[in-house]
Protein backbone atom coordinates (compact mmCIF):
# COMPACT_ATOMS: atom_id res chain seq x y z
CA UNK A 1 0.00 0.00 0.00
CA UNK A 2 1.56 3.59 -0.69
CA UNK A 3 2.95 5.56 2.03
CA UNK A 4 2.42 2.74 4.17
CA UNK A 5 3.14 -0.02 2.51
CA UNK A 6 2.78 -3.41 4.80
CA UNK A 7 1.96 -1.63 8.04
CA UNK A 8 -1.67 -2.56 8.12
CA UNK A 9 -0.80 -6.11 7.94
CA UNK A 10 0.50 -5.74 11.46
CA UNK A 11 -3.00 -5.09 13.47
CA UNK A 12 -4.00 -8.87 12.48
CA UNK A 13 -1.60 -9.73 14.93
CA UNK A 14 -0.88 -9.83 18.26
CA UNK A 15 2.26 -8.73 18.49
CA UNK A 16 5.54 -8.08 15.73
CA UNK A 17 6.49 -11.70 17.08
CA UNK A 18 3.28 -13.32 15.25
CA UNK A 19 3.69 -11.01 12.65
CA UNK A 20 6.70 -12.13 11.32
CA UNK A 21 5.54 -15.68 11.56
CA UNK A 22 3.29 -14.86 9.31
CA UNK A 23 5.38 -12.91 6.94
CA UNK A 24 7.36 -16.27 6.68
CA UNK A 25 4.99 -18.70 6.13
CA UNK A 26 3.32 -15.97 3.39
CA UNK A 27 6.64 -14.52 2.01
CA UNK A 28 9.17 -17.45 2.33
CA UNK A 29 12.38 -17.29 4.28
CA UNK A 30 13.74 -14.33 2.75
CA UNK A 31 11.33 -10.74 2.17
CA UNK A 32 11.12 -7.63 1.91
CA UNK A 33 8.43 -5.56 3.88
CA UNK A 34 8.63 -1.95 4.21
CA UNK A 35 6.90 0.60 7.14
CA UNK A 36 6.79 3.51 5.75
CA UNK A 37 9.29 4.30 3.96
CA UNK A 38 11.19 2.11 6.16
CA UNK A 39 12.50 -1.42 4.16
CA UNK A 40 13.19 -4.69 5.86
CA UNK A 41 14.62 -7.10 5.05
CA UNK A 42 13.22 -10.19 6.80
CA UNK A 43 15.23 -13.09 7.28
CA UNK A 44 14.10 -16.66 8.96
CA UNK A 45 16.81 -19.29 7.51
CA UNK A 46 20.26 -19.99 8.80
CA UNK A 47 21.56 -20.06 4.64
CA UNK A 48 20.48 -16.89 4.39
CA UNK A 49 21.86 -16.01 7.40
CA UNK A 50 24.98 -17.30 7.41
CA UNK A 51 27.09 -14.37 5.89
CA UNK A 52 26.12 -12.13 8.62
CA UNK A 53 26.18 -15.15 11.64
CA UNK A 54 29.09 -16.84 10.32
CA UNK A 55 32.19 -17.01 12.32
CA UNK A 56 34.04 -15.79 8.97
CA UNK A 57 35.66 -12.34 10.18
CA UNK A 58 35.99 -11.17 6.42
CA UNK A 59 32.21 -11.83 6.08
CA UNK A 60 30.99 -10.67 9.13
CA UNK A 61 33.16 -7.56 9.47
CA UNK A 62 30.75 -6.63 7.11
CA UNK A 63 27.64 -6.30 9.13
CA UNK A 64 29.23 -4.42 12.00
CA UNK A 65 25.84 -1.96 12.52
CA UNK A 66 22.78 -2.78 14.88
CA UNK A 67 20.17 -0.82 13.06
CA UNK A 68 20.25 2.19 10.90
CA UNK A 69 20.86 5.64 12.93
CA UNK A 70 17.67 6.38 15.27
CA UNK A 71 17.11 9.93 16.56
CA UNK A 72 15.60 8.30 19.42
CA UNK A 73 18.23 5.87 20.82
CA UNK A 74 21.04 9.09 19.54
CA UNK A 75 18.82 11.14 21.80
CA UNK A 76 19.58 8.86 24.48
CA UNK A 77 22.98 8.67 24.09
CA UNK A 78 23.05 4.91 23.42
CA UNK A 79 23.89 5.59 20.21
CA UNK A 80 27.97 6.31 21.19
CA UNK A 81 28.60 4.36 24.13
CA UNK A 82 27.93 0.97 25.22
CA UNK A 83 27.77 -1.70 22.76
CA UNK A 84 24.33 -2.79 22.26
CA UNK A 85 23.61 -0.03 20.12
CA UNK A 86 26.74 1.69 19.31
CA UNK A 87 27.57 3.07 16.09
CA UNK A 88 30.85 4.43 16.64
CA UNK A 89 32.35 1.09 15.69
CA UNK A 90 36.01 2.29 17.00
CA UNK A 91 34.40 2.56 20.63
CA UNK A 92 32.44 -0.82 19.96
CA UNK A 93 35.01 -2.79 19.21
CA UNK A 94 37.19 -1.93 22.08
CA UNK A 95 34.38 -2.29 24.20
CA UNK A 96 33.28 -5.08 23.15
CA UNK A 97 36.79 -6.79 23.28
CA UNK A 98 37.16 -5.85 26.80
CA UNK A 99 33.69 -7.85 27.83
CA UNK A 100 34.68 -10.92 25.68
CA UNK A 101 37.47 -10.90 27.50
CA UNK A 102 36.24 -11.06 30.62
CA UNK A 103 33.65 -13.10 30.19
CA UNK A 104 35.55 -15.60 28.41
CA UNK A 105 37.55 -16.28 31.82
CA UNK A 106 37.13 -19.51 33.46
CA UNK A 107 37.26 -17.67 36.91
CA UNK A 108 34.75 -15.19 35.64
CA UNK A 109 32.31 -18.44 35.16
CA UNK A 110 33.44 -19.77 38.13
CA UNK A 111 31.99 -16.57 40.02
CA UNK A 112 29.13 -16.20 37.85
CA UNK A 113 27.97 -20.66 38.96
CA UNK A 114 29.38 -20.20 42.62
CA UNK A 115 27.21 -16.75 43.29
CA UNK A 116 23.91 -17.82 41.67
CA UNK A 117 24.68 -21.16 43.96
CA UNK A 118 25.00 -18.79 47.12
CA UNK A 119 21.87 -16.99 46.00
CA UNK A 120 19.85 -19.85 45.03
CA UNK A 121 20.54 -21.13 48.53
CA UNK A 122 19.60 -18.06 49.75
CA UNK A 123 16.28 -17.75 48.11
CA UNK A 124 15.09 -21.47 49.30
CA UNK A 125 15.04 -20.55 52.90
CA UNK A 126 12.49 -18.06 52.12
CA UNK A 127 10.66 -20.82 49.97
CA UNK A 128 10.97 -23.49 52.66
CA UNK A 129 8.79 -20.68 54.47
CA UNK A 130 6.20 -20.42 51.59
CA UNK A 131 6.19 -23.83 51.26
CA UNK A 132 5.89 -25.01 55.10
CA UNK A 133 2.33 -22.54 54.60
CA UNK A 134 1.24 -24.24 51.82
CA UNK A 135 1.75 -21.48 49.43
CA UNK A 136 2.08 -21.64 45.98
CA UNK A 137 4.91 -19.98 44.14
CA UNK A 138 5.35 -17.90 41.16
CA UNK A 139 8.35 -18.24 39.75
CA UNK A 140 7.83 -15.56 37.27
CA UNK A 141 8.07 -13.41 39.94
CA UNK A 142 10.54 -14.94 41.63
CA UNK A 143 12.91 -15.65 38.84
CA UNK A 144 12.93 -12.11 37.59
CA UNK A 145 14.47 -10.54 41.19
CA UNK A 146 16.37 -13.59 41.43
CA UNK A 147 18.18 -13.27 38.16
CA UNK A 148 17.90 -8.99 38.51
CA UNK A 149 19.86 -9.91 41.91
CA UNK A 150 22.75 -11.58 40.71
CA UNK A 151 23.37 -9.46 37.63
CA UNK A 152 23.74 -6.60 40.16
CA UNK A 153 25.97 -8.51 42.02
CA UNK A 154 27.96 -10.34 39.93
CA UNK A 155 28.12 -7.20 37.51
CA UNK A 156 28.73 -4.58 40.23
CA UNK A 157 29.49 -6.11 43.13
CA UNK A 158 27.21 -4.75 45.03
CA UNK A 159 24.78 -6.90 47.42
CA UNK A 160 21.40 -7.12 46.19
CA UNK A 161 17.70 -7.46 48.30
CA UNK A 162 14.78 -7.94 45.50
CA UNK A 163 14.25 -11.41 46.15
CA UNK A 164 13.83 -10.64 50.22
CA UNK A 165 12.09 -7.48 48.85
CA UNK A 166 9.50 -9.85 47.35
CA UNK A 167 9.46 -12.14 50.45
CA UNK A 168 8.20 -9.19 52.03
CA UNK A 169 5.90 -7.88 49.86
CA UNK A 170 3.83 -11.03 50.86
CA UNK A 171 3.74 -10.06 54.07
CA UNK A 172 6.43 -11.29 56.11
CA UNK A 173 9.28 -9.94 57.58
CA UNK A 174 12.71 -10.29 56.82
CA UNK A 175 15.36 -8.23 58.03
CA UNK A 176 17.95 -9.50 55.87
CA UNK A 177 20.61 -8.67 58.82
CA UNK A 178 23.70 -8.50 56.72
CA UNK A 179 22.32 -5.50 54.98
CA UNK A 180 22.33 -1.95 55.74
CA UNK A 181 19.90 0.06 54.91
CA UNK A 182 21.75 2.11 52.16
CA UNK A 183 22.94 -1.02 50.89
CA UNK A 184 19.30 -2.50 50.90
CA UNK A 185 18.38 1.43 48.72
CA UNK A 186 21.21 1.51 46.54
CA UNK A 187 20.53 -2.02 44.60
CA UNK A 188 16.80 -1.61 44.85
CA UNK A 189 17.26 1.96 43.30
CA UNK A 190 19.66 0.18 40.65
CA UNK A 191 16.77 -2.19 39.76
CA UNK A 192 14.19 0.02 39.43
CA UNK A 193 16.31 2.68 37.05
CA UNK A 194 17.18 0.03 34.65
CA UNK A 195 13.68 -1.23 34.25
CA UNK A 196 12.22 2.31 33.90
CA UNK A 197 15.66 2.67 31.05
CA UNK A 198 14.35 -0.76 29.44
CA UNK A 199 10.55 1.00 28.58
CA UNK A 200 12.15 4.29 27.92
CA UNK A 201 14.30 2.42 25.69
CA UNK A 202 10.89 1.67 23.58
CA UNK A 203 9.37 5.29 24.02
CA UNK A 204 12.60 6.73 22.34
CA UNK A 205 13.13 4.34 19.81
CA UNK A 206 10.09 3.97 18.76
CA UNK A 207 8.37 7.34 18.86
CA UNK A 208 9.49 9.98 15.96
CA UNK A 209 10.94 13.10 17.23
CA UNK A 210 8.14 15.40 16.17
CA UNK A 211 5.74 13.55 18.30
CA UNK A 212 8.14 13.29 20.80
CA UNK A 213 8.86 16.79 21.25
CA UNK A 214 5.35 18.17 20.47
CA UNK A 215 3.66 20.32 23.00
CA UNK A 216 2.05 18.51 25.94
CA UNK A 217 4.32 15.45 25.03
CA UNK A 218 7.58 17.07 25.28
CA UNK A 219 7.19 17.27 28.97
CA UNK A 220 6.96 13.50 29.45
CA UNK A 221 9.62 13.00 27.24
CA UNK A 222 12.11 15.15 29.32
CA UNK A 223 10.63 13.69 32.33
CA UNK A 224 12.03 10.31 30.59
CA UNK A 225 15.10 11.60 29.52
CA UNK A 226 15.80 12.79 33.09
CA UNK A 227 15.07 9.02 33.95
CA UNK A 228 18.04 8.38 31.81
CA UNK A 229 20.43 10.73 32.82
CA UNK A 230 19.99 9.53 36.44
CA UNK A 231 20.47 6.40 35.44
CA UNK A 232 23.95 7.76 34.20
CA UNK A 233 25.08 9.57 37.32
CA UNK A 234 23.79 6.49 39.45
CA UNK A 235 26.41 4.46 37.70
CA UNK A 236 28.59 6.56 37.37
CA UNK A 237 29.06 7.38 40.92
CA UNK A 238 29.40 3.57 41.79
CA UNK A 239 32.25 3.39 39.16
CA UNK A 240 34.00 6.66 40.78
CA UNK A 241 33.51 5.33 43.90
CA UNK A 242 34.58 1.70 43.12
CA UNK A 243 37.80 3.21 41.25
CA UNK A 244 38.83 5.08 44.61
CA UNK A 245 38.72 2.03 46.41
CA UNK A 246 40.96 0.27 43.93
CA UNK A 247 43.54 3.15 44.05
CA UNK A 248 43.80 2.58 47.49
CA UNK A 249 44.33 -1.16 47.46
CA UNK A 250 48.07 -2.50 47.47
CA UNK A 251 48.69 -4.89 44.38
CA UNK A 252 48.13 -7.82 46.53
CA UNK A 253 45.09 -7.23 48.12
CA UNK A 254 42.30 -7.13 45.08
CA UNK A 255 39.48 -9.91 46.22
CA UNK A 256 36.31 -8.81 44.51
CA UNK A 257 35.81 -10.54 41.03
CA UNK A 258 32.80 -8.79 39.97
CA UNK A 259 31.97 -7.61 36.42
CA UNK A 260 32.71 -3.92 37.58
CA UNK A 261 36.02 -4.43 39.36
CA UNK A 262 38.02 -6.49 36.39
CA UNK A 263 36.79 -3.88 33.69
CA UNK A 264 38.25 -1.05 35.69
CA UNK A 265 41.38 -3.30 36.49
CA UNK A 266 41.73 -4.15 32.78
CA UNK A 267 46.11 -3.72 31.71
CA UNK A 268 46.40 -2.14 35.62
CA UNK A 269 48.46 -3.79 37.86
CA UNK A 270 45.41 -5.44 39.72
CA UNK A 271 44.10 -6.84 36.54
CA UNK A 272 44.27 -8.77 33.18
CA UNK A 273 46.06 -7.65 30.65
CA UNK A 274 44.47 -7.15 27.63
CA UNK A 275 47.77 -5.66 24.76
CA UNK A 276 46.49 -7.93 21.70
CA UNK A 277 45.61 -4.80 20.04
CA UNK A 278 47.56 -1.43 20.50
CA UNK A 279 44.11 0.09 21.13
CA UNK A 280 43.66 -2.30 23.68
CA UNK A 281 46.52 -1.13 25.38
CA UNK A 282 44.91 1.28 27.90
CA UNK A 283 42.26 1.21 30.77
CA UNK A 284 38.53 2.27 29.78
CA UNK A 285 37.46 6.05 31.08
CA UNK A 286 34.57 6.35 33.79
CA UNK A 287 32.04 6.66 30.42
CA UNK A 288 33.34 4.11 28.63
CA UNK A 289 32.23 1.68 31.65
CA UNK A 290 29.19 3.11 32.19
CA UNK A 291 28.01 2.24 28.79
CA UNK A 292 29.27 -1.40 28.90
CA UNK A 293 27.94 -2.13 32.30
CA UNK A 294 24.81 -0.40 31.19
CA UNK A 295 23.98 -2.60 28.47
CA UNK A 296 25.07 -5.85 30.35
CA UNK A 297 22.70 -4.81 33.03
CA UNK A 298 20.69 -4.24 30.19
CA UNK A 299 21.18 -7.87 28.35
CA UNK A 300 21.59 -10.16 30.96
CA UNK A 301 18.16 -9.35 33.35
CA UNK A 302 15.32 -10.02 31.64
CA UNK A 303 16.35 -12.73 28.93
CA UNK A 304 17.61 -14.75 31.51
CA UNK A 305 14.47 -14.75 33.28
CA UNK A 306 12.57 -15.63 30.59
CA UNK A 307 14.84 -18.47 29.97
CA UNK A 308 15.04 -19.46 33.24
CA UNK A 309 10.96 -19.96 33.50
CA UNK A 310 11.19 -21.85 30.11
CA UNK A 311 13.14 -24.45 31.34
CA UNK A 312 11.19 -25.15 34.67
CA UNK A 313 8.02 -25.02 32.35
CA UNK A 314 9.31 -28.10 30.23
CA UNK A 315 10.67 -29.43 33.28
CA UNK A 316 6.95 -29.94 35.02
CA UNK A 317 5.26 -30.13 31.40
CA UNK A 318 7.51 -33.45 30.59
CA UNK A 319 7.71 -35.98 33.19
CA UNK A 320 10.13 -37.91 31.51
CA UNK A 321 12.31 -35.09 30.94
CA UNK A 322 12.57 -33.95 34.22
CA UNK A 323 13.43 -38.05 34.98
CA UNK A 324 16.52 -37.95 32.57
CA UNK A 325 17.56 -34.71 33.94
CA UNK A 326 17.58 -35.57 37.80
CA UNK A 327 19.12 -38.95 36.49
CA UNK A 328 22.36 -36.77 34.64
CA UNK A 329 22.26 -34.74 38.20
CA UNK A 330 22.33 -37.13 40.14
CA UNK A 331 25.29 -38.66 38.47
CA UNK A 332 27.04 -36.19 38.27
CA UNK A 333 26.32 -34.83 41.67
CA UNK A 334 25.22 -37.66 43.77
CA UNK A 335 22.14 -37.70 45.74
CA UNK A 336 23.70 -35.43 48.92
CA UNK A 337 22.33 -32.06 48.92
CA UNK A 338 25.39 -30.57 49.33
CA UNK A 339 27.08 -27.07 48.46
CA UNK A 340 29.55 -29.50 47.41
CA UNK A 341 29.24 -27.70 43.70
CA UNK A 342 32.25 -27.63 41.48
CA UNK A 343 31.88 -25.61 38.32
CA UNK A 344 33.83 -28.25 36.56
CA UNK A 345 31.14 -30.17 36.88
CA UNK A 346 28.54 -28.12 35.08
CA UNK A 347 30.54 -28.27 32.01
CA UNK A 348 29.33 -32.69 32.30
CA UNK A 349 25.89 -32.22 32.14
CA UNK A 350 25.40 -32.49 28.43
CA UNK A 351 21.45 -33.55 28.77
CA UNK A 352 20.63 -30.31 30.77
CA UNK A 353 22.68 -28.32 28.07
CA UNK A 354 20.42 -29.73 25.38
CA UNK A 355 17.29 -29.55 27.21
CA UNK A 356 18.51 -25.70 27.69
CA UNK A 357 18.83 -25.55 24.18
CA UNK A 358 15.90 -27.05 23.34
CA UNK A 359 13.70 -24.87 25.00
CA UNK A 360 15.34 -21.87 23.67
CA UNK A 361 15.68 -23.02 20.19
CA UNK A 362 11.51 -23.73 20.55
CA UNK A 363 10.78 -20.42 22.80
CA UNK A 364 13.48 -17.57 21.45
CA UNK A 365 13.15 -14.68 24.23
CA UNK A 366 14.37 -12.56 21.25
CA UNK A 367 12.99 -13.78 18.55
CA UNK A 368 14.01 -11.26 15.97
CA UNK A 369 16.47 -8.21 15.83
CA UNK A 370 17.76 -5.96 13.56
CA UNK A 371 21.68 -5.82 12.21
CA UNK A 372 22.76 -3.51 9.53
CA UNK A 373 25.65 -3.81 6.64
CA UNK A 374 28.40 -0.83 7.41
CA UNK A 375 29.26 -2.15 3.37
CA UNK A 376 27.84 -3.05 0.32
CA UNK A 377 27.01 -7.30 0.46
CA UNK A 378 25.96 -10.17 -1.09
CA UNK A 379 22.68 -11.63 0.64
CA UNK A 380 20.34 -14.17 -0.51
CA UNK A 381 22.16 -14.22 -3.67
CA UNK A 382 20.98 -10.19 -4.18
CA UNK A 383 23.61 -7.65 -3.89
CA UNK A 384 22.84 -4.77 -0.95
CA UNK A 385 24.19 -1.41 -1.20
CA UNK A 386 25.53 -0.03 2.66
CA UNK A 387 23.36 1.05 5.34
CA UNK A 388 20.55 -1.58 4.76
CA UNK A 389 18.25 -3.08 8.03
CA UNK A 390 18.41 -7.21 7.85
CA UNK A 391 15.53 -8.24 10.52
CA UNK A 392 17.42 -11.67 12.31
CA UNK A 393 14.46 -13.54 12.64
CA UNK A 394 15.94 -16.09 15.22
CA UNK A 395 12.35 -17.72 15.87
CA UNK A 396 12.06 -18.47 12.32
CA UNK A 397 15.60 -19.54 11.84
CA UNK A 398 14.85 -21.47 14.92
CA UNK A 399 12.16 -23.66 13.40
CA UNK A 400 12.77 -23.68 9.98
CA UNK A 401 11.46 -27.11 8.35
CA UNK A 402 14.04 -26.85 5.63
CA UNK A 403 17.13 -26.98 8.86
CA UNK A 404 15.04 -29.33 11.60
CA UNK A 405 13.59 -32.30 11.12
CA UNK A 406 10.46 -32.59 13.19
CA UNK A 407 11.11 -28.95 13.63
CA UNK A 408 8.25 -27.99 15.99
CA UNK A 409 8.57 -31.08 18.25
CA UNK A 410 10.66 -30.28 21.62
CA UNK A 411 13.33 -32.81 21.82
CA UNK A 412 16.48 -31.97 23.71
CA UNK A 413 18.23 -35.13 22.24
CA UNK A 414 18.85 -33.31 19.08
CA UNK A 415 21.64 -31.31 20.60
CA UNK A 416 23.18 -34.35 22.01
CA UNK A 417 26.34 -35.37 20.04
CA UNK A 418 26.68 -38.61 19.13
CA UNK A 419 30.34 -40.32 20.43
CA UNK A 420 31.27 -40.58 16.60
CA UNK A 421 29.69 -37.64 14.73
CA UNK A 422 30.15 -34.10 15.98
CA UNK A 423 26.70 -33.41 14.13
CA UNK A 424 23.21 -32.70 15.91
CA UNK A 425 21.59 -35.42 15.46
CA UNK A 426 17.56 -34.22 14.37
CA UNK A 427 18.66 -31.73 12.26
CA UNK A 428 19.10 -31.57 8.36
CA UNK A 429 22.37 -29.15 8.17
CA UNK A 430 25.32 -29.95 7.76
CA UNK A 431 26.36 -27.27 10.85
CA UNK A 432 23.53 -27.32 12.78
CA UNK A 433 25.12 -24.75 14.81
CA UNK A 434 24.06 -22.11 12.02
CA UNK A 435 20.55 -23.38 12.35
CA UNK A 436 20.23 -22.40 16.31
CA UNK A 437 20.28 -18.67 15.85
CA UNK A 438 18.98 -17.77 19.84
CA UNK A 439 22.08 -15.92 20.69
CA UNK A 440 22.63 -14.19 17.00
CA UNK A 441 25.81 -14.80 15.59
CA UNK A 442 29.25 -13.07 13.32
CA UNK A 443 30.20 -10.24 14.84
CA UNK A 444 27.76 -9.29 17.50
CA UNK A 445 26.72 -12.40 18.56
CA UNK A 446 26.07 -12.43 22.20
CA UNK A 447 28.61 -12.12 24.77
CA UNK A 448 26.85 -13.71 27.60
CA UNK A 449 25.78 -16.53 26.22
CA UNK A 450 27.76 -18.85 28.42
CA UNK A 451 27.07 -16.95 31.23
CA UNK A 452 23.27 -16.94 30.45
CA UNK A 453 23.77 -20.89 30.02
CA UNK A 454 25.42 -21.15 33.37
CA UNK A 455 23.03 -19.41 35.30
CA UNK A 456 20.08 -21.34 34.47
CA UNK A 457 22.12 -24.49 34.98
CA UNK A 458 23.08 -23.94 37.98
CA UNK A 459 19.79 -22.82 39.06
CA UNK A 460 17.90 -25.77 37.78
CA UNK A 461 20.56 -28.19 39.57
CA UNK A 462 19.71 -26.66 42.84
CA UNK A 463 16.17 -26.61 42.36
CA UNK A 464 16.04 -30.18 41.38
CA UNK A 465 18.30 -31.39 43.83
CA UNK A 466 16.10 -29.85 46.66
CA UNK A 467 12.56 -29.68 45.30
CA UNK A 468 9.76 -32.03 43.82
CA UNK A 469 8.22 -29.38 41.58
CA UNK A 470 4.63 -29.35 39.67
CA UNK A 471 2.25 -26.80 38.09
CA UNK A 472 -0.02 -25.85 40.28
CA UNK A 473 -2.44 -25.23 37.24
CA UNK A 474 -2.28 -28.87 35.32
CA UNK A 475 -3.24 -27.22 32.55
CA UNK A 476 -0.39 -24.41 32.54
CA UNK A 477 0.43 -22.93 29.02
CA UNK A 478 3.00 -20.04 27.67
CA UNK A 479 1.55 -17.10 29.35
CA UNK A 480 4.00 -14.51 28.10
CA UNK A 481 3.59 -11.12 27.08
CA UNK A 482 5.81 -9.47 24.59
CA UNK A 483 7.65 -6.40 23.76
CA UNK A 484 11.55 -6.51 22.53
CA UNK A 485 11.49 -9.50 24.34
CA UNK A 486 9.30 -12.27 25.63
CA UNK A 487 8.82 -12.22 29.50
CA UNK A 488 6.16 -14.61 31.96
CA UNK A 489 2.54 -12.68 33.28
CA UNK A 490 2.72 -15.87 35.32
CA UNK A 491 4.04 -19.24 35.77
CA UNK A 492 2.63 -20.51 39.47
CA UNK A 493 4.19 -23.49 40.64
CA UNK A 494 4.43 -25.90 43.96
CA UNK A 495 7.71 -27.11 45.33
CA UNK A 496 7.84 -30.05 47.71
CA UNK A 497 11.09 -30.71 49.56
CA UNK A 498 12.98 -33.83 47.53
CA UNK A 499 13.31 -37.10 49.83
CA UNK A 500 17.21 -37.39 50.37
CA UNK A 501 18.17 -41.40 49.19
CA UNK A 502 20.59 -42.30 52.06
C1 LIG B 1 19.23 -16.50 27.45
C2 LIG B 1 19.72 -15.29 27.60
C3 LIG B 1 20.13 -14.41 26.44
C4 LIG B 1 19.65 -14.37 25.17
C5 LIG B 1 18.56 -15.22 24.55
C6 LIG B 1 20.39 -13.34 24.47
C7 LIG B 1 20.22 -13.03 23.14
C8 LIG B 1 20.96 -12.07 22.46
C9 LIG B 1 20.85 -11.81 21.05
C10 LIG B 1 19.94 -12.53 20.08
C11 LIG B 1 21.71 -10.80 20.77
C12 LIG B 1 21.96 -10.18 19.39
C13 LIG B 1 23.13 -10.91 18.73
C14 LIG B 1 23.38 -10.52 17.29
O1 LIG B 1 23.08 -9.39 16.88
O2 LIG B 1 23.89 -11.37 16.54
C15 LIG B 1 22.35 -10.40 22.00
C16 LIG B 1 23.27 -9.39 22.11
C17 LIG B 1 23.84 -9.00 23.30
N1 LIG B 1 23.72 -9.64 24.51
FE1 LIG B 1 22.61 -11.28 24.90
N2 LIG B 1 21.27 -12.76 25.34
C18 LIG B 1 21.16 -13.39 26.56
C19 LIG B 1 21.90 -13.15 27.69
C20 LIG B 1 22.86 -12.17 27.81
C21 LIG B 1 23.67 -11.95 28.98
C22 LIG B 1 23.68 -12.80 30.25
C23 LIG B 1 24.44 -10.86 28.73
C24 LIG B 1 25.49 -10.30 29.65
C25 LIG B 1 26.71 -10.17 29.25
C26 LIG B 1 24.12 -10.38 27.38
C27 LIG B 1 24.66 -9.28 26.78
C28 LIG B 1 24.46 -8.95 25.44
C29 LIG B 1 25.09 -7.80 24.79
C30 LIG B 1 26.00 -6.75 25.46
C31 LIG B 1 24.70 -7.84 23.44
C32 LIG B 1 25.08 -6.85 22.33
C33 LIG B 1 26.26 -7.40 21.52
C34 LIG B 1 26.70 -6.45 20.41
O3 LIG B 1 25.86 -5.71 19.89
O4 LIG B 1 27.89 -6.46 20.07
N3 LIG B 1 23.16 -11.21 26.86
N4 LIG B 1 21.89 -11.21 23.02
Amino acid sequence: MPLLGNTLELLKYKNIAEYLKGVQSKYGDFCEIHFGFKRLLIISNGDVAHPIHTSSVTLSRKFLYRDLKNPGLDEMGIENSGIVFNRNLDEWKINREFVERIVRSRNFLRMIAGKTYEMATDMFKLWDILINDQREIDLSKWLEKFSGDISVTTITGLPAYSVHTCFNSLGYEDNCDNLSISERELSSKMISLLNSFFKTAQWFSLVPPFIRHAPGISFFNGKLSKLIKDFEVFLIEIIQKRRAEIDLLSETTLQSSDFLTLLLTVNTSHGIELHSHKSLNRSLNDYEIFGVIRDILFGSVETVTTSMCLVFYNICKYSSIKSKVLTEIYTIFGHSNSSNFLYEDLEKLSYCDALIKETLRLNTPFPYLPRSNNEPVEVGGYLWEKEQTFILHYQGININKNDWIDEEIFYPERFLRSEDNEQSMNASKVNAREAFATFGGGARVCPGKHWAIIEIKVLLVAVLMKYEIEFVNKDQGLDMAFDVSYHWRELKIRLRPRMQET
